[in-house]
């Protein structure tokens, strides 16, 4: 039987690459997503995979919608924390609402998110998390304290949690993306986005695609010897 995959944010952008090349390699996918049911329509008519609406915000959300994508599909043994927003300023004019709203989802989603399904995947002895940083969590970026500070916080999160995993059979891991061609670094001024992809080595931004490669590779049972790694996909715009 295909183990099943939960991916947060997983019908648009790079999650609804990750979803689909899931899906590809062979998994039964549930992908959630928070407001555009549009999308996410349009996205399991395409794909037929499954949606689930819930925020990764809120907690008991997180433990409900589980248990019902459980009930659907069955145990969840490939986690993806891919859900991310942004509310970029610079911080003189940030607002505590831009700084929470970010920490909400970007951070403690992914602790919403991990706790409900650790338990389980302690006892069955296998489980894959793979959480999708950002090279600005990495290097920080003008206009991002608080993206900047929840994506680092994930890759801490990462390292302490594939430590207590390890003995279960569980890894964990995270991916760092550069600038990839989403919606949401589109949605970055023209004139900021191009001085940005000026610094990329490769000279342009990423697909979903280099990104969801990536998941594969760390989902798969071949994979069980890497954990607490951070795996950096910019195109060479910033060496760690
Ligand atoms: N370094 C230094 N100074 C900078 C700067 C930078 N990177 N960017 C802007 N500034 C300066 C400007 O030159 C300007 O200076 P002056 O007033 O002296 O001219 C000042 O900061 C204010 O700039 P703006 O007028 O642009 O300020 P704003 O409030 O309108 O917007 C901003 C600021 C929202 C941060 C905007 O510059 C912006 O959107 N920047 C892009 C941030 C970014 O990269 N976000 C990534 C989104 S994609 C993503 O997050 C995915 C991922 O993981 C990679």
């Amino acid at each position: 039987m295909s183990r099943v995959a939960l991916v947060t944010g997983g019908s648009r952008g790079i999650g609804a690459a990750i979803s689909m090349a899931l899906k590809d390699a062979g998994y039964t996918v549930a992908a959630t997503y928070a407001g555009n049911d549009e999308a996410a329509a349009k996205f399991t008519e395409e794909t037929g995979i499954k949606t689930y609406k819930w925020s990764v915000a809120d907690y008991d959300a997180c433990a409900d919608g589980i248990a019902k994508v459980e009930a659907d599909l069955g145990p969840v043994e490939v986690l993806v924390n891919n859900a991310g927003i942004t509310r970029d300023a610079p911080f003189h004019k940030m607002s505590r609402e831009q700084w929470q709203e970010v920490m909400d989802t970007n951070l403690s989603g992914v602790f919403n998110m991990t706790h409900p399904l650790w338990p389980g995947m302690r006892e069955r002895k296998f489980g894959r998390v793979i959480n999708i940083s950002s090279i600005n969590g990495q290097k920080g970026q003008f206009g991002q304290a608080n993206y900047s500070a929840a994506k680092a916080g994930d890759i801490g999160f990462t390292k302490a949690l594939a430590q207590e995993g390890a003995r279960a059979g569980i890894t964990v891991n995270v991916i760092c993306p550069g600038y990839i061609a989403t919606e949401m670094v589109m949605a970055v001024p023209e004139k900021v986005r191009e001085s940005i992809i000026s610094t990329i080595p490769v000279g342009r931004l990423g697909e979903p695609e280099d990104i969801a490669r990536c998941v594969v590779f760390l989902a798969s049972d071949e994979a069980g010897f890497i954990t607490g790694s951070t795996i950096t996909a910019n195109g060479g715009q910033y060496l760690t």
